[in-house]
């Protein structure tokens, strides 16, 4: 069973002023709540800043919990699907041995792809802040 859904930490944006480089962690990225589209998980990927939706489409967990691998997509913290932070896409599917079975996993991707991809929000990176885009 995965565990609670519990928001961590969440940087409060002030205005469209997210959060600082400096402030995301190890991980990269950073659950930051915005007045204008809730809770996203904003981060770094590539060099270049994101923000998106910030609910796993397999079981929910916080994707600002997680983390931003060597290619610079987005893992769920839970069970590391894998996200395309440009695009919103479901790049792979939940891993583990209950979640992995391929035909389930392919189907969350599926699935998420054709209906709920990630939201994605413009944002710009000035001075060591990521900016909402207004
Ligand atoms: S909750 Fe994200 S992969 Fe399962």
């Amino acid at each position: 069973m995965p565990p609670p859904v519990v928001t961590r930490n969440p940087v409060v944006a002030q205005g469209t002023r997210l959060v600082a480089v400096g402030d995301l962690g190890p991980g990269g990225v950073r659950e930051v709540e915005t007045d204008a589209h809730g809770t996203l998980a904003v981060g770094i990927s590539n060099g270049r800043p994101f923000a998106v939706s910030n609910v796993c489409r397999h079981q929910f967990a916080k994707l600002g919990q997680g983390a931003v691998d060597a290619d610079g997509c987005l893992v769920c913290p839970w069970h590391r699907a894998q996200y395309d932070v440009v695009t919103g896409t479901m790049l792979r599917g939940p891993q583990g041995r209950i979640f992995g079975f391929p035909p389930y996993s392919k189907t969350v991707q599926t699935t998420s792809n054709a209906v709920a991809k990630l939201r994605s929000f413009p944002v710009v990176e000035r001075d060591g802040v990521i900016f909402l885009v207004p």
